[in-house]
């Protein structure tokens, strides 16, 4: 049988995890929403995997929380349960994530894209959060992650009627990137690409100020910032970079 999340490595230190339930639009029950917590924990673990790569399959990235399933979940097992590992492993990930989205990304699966450091979407791209018409809401961090990179007028005029949101727009509202004219997939390895040639430290140390600072004061969030510099200043690959620059002195083009 056909694992539901497929690996492949596109690219030096690349790891590229596809969701690969198209029959059901990659819509999230339990056994995927496990198996892909399990990729992205190995590609976290990976010393040689530098930054990843999140898509679906051409006709969806991801249609939400499995509905088939959810409608047999009961209050109790909710409440037991709380949220799903995967949730807080989109969330705690210190490498980067960037999602590629092909077709649609609803609920759950923009969800998913709204916890993703970088989003890459393909022109034909649709997203939405639908959960009001199902009587729920976007309970996997979608109101808050939303509210914040897009503002609350915004924000509730989608949350408020569940209306899809075209690439473009998504891109107005500085949920995407960049929209790919041809291959998001491609477009976003090659992005993850040029990320994973860069200083690790650097990359990882920009990821945690840039996720972190929001939430806090801005005194707090630049001496956050400050500091992690400071860790940078430190590093043998600071030291080794700006000794080349220098050297290379006039001849430099
Ligand atoms: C379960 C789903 C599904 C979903 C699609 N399918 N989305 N099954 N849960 N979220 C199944 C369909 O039942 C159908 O199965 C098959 O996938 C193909 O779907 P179609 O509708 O025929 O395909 P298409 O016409 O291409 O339309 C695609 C679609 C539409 C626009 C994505 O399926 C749709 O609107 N899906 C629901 C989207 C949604 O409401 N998401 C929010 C979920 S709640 P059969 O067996 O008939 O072939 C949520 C809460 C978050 O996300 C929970 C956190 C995990």
């Amino acid at each position: 049988m056909e694992s539901i999340v497929k690996v492949e490595r596109p690219a030096d230190g690349v790891s590229l995890v596809r969701l690969n339930r198209p029959e059901a639009r990659n819509a999230l029950s339990r056994a995927l929403k496990d198996a892909l917590d399990a990729a992205l924990l190995d590609a976290e673990r990976a010393s040689d995997v530098r930054v990843i790569v999140l898509t679906g399959t051409p006709e969806a990235f991801c249609a939400g929380g499995d509905i088939k399933e959810l409608g047999a979940v009961t209050v109790e097992e909710q409440l037991a349960m709380r949220e799903h590992p995967l949730w807080r492993t989109l969330g705690a990930l210190r490498k980067p994530l960037v999602v590629a989205v092909d077709g649609y990304a609803l609920g759950g699966g923009m969800e998913i894209a709204l916890a993703a450091d970088l989003v890459v979407a393909s022109e034909g791209a649709v997203f939405g959060l639908p959960e009001i018409r199902l009587g729920i809401l976007p309970g996997a961090g979608g109101t808050q992650r939303l509210v914040r990179l897009a503002g609350r007028q915004r924000a509730l005029r989608y949350l408020l009627t569940g209306d899809r949101l075209s690439a473009r727009a998504a891109q107005a509202m500085g949920i995407v990137c960049e929209v790919a004219a041809d291959d998001a997939v491609a477009a976003a390895v090659a992005l993850a690409a040029s990320i994973a040639a860069m200083p690790p430290l650097a990359v990882r140390q920009i990821k945690e100020v840039v996720q972190l600072g929001p939430d806090a004061s801005l005194a707090t969030a630049l001496a956050l910032e400050r500091n992690a510099n400071l860790a940078l200043f430190g590093t043998e690959e600071r030291t080794r970079r700006m000794k080349a620059f220098a050297e290379k002195g006039s001849g430099r083009a």
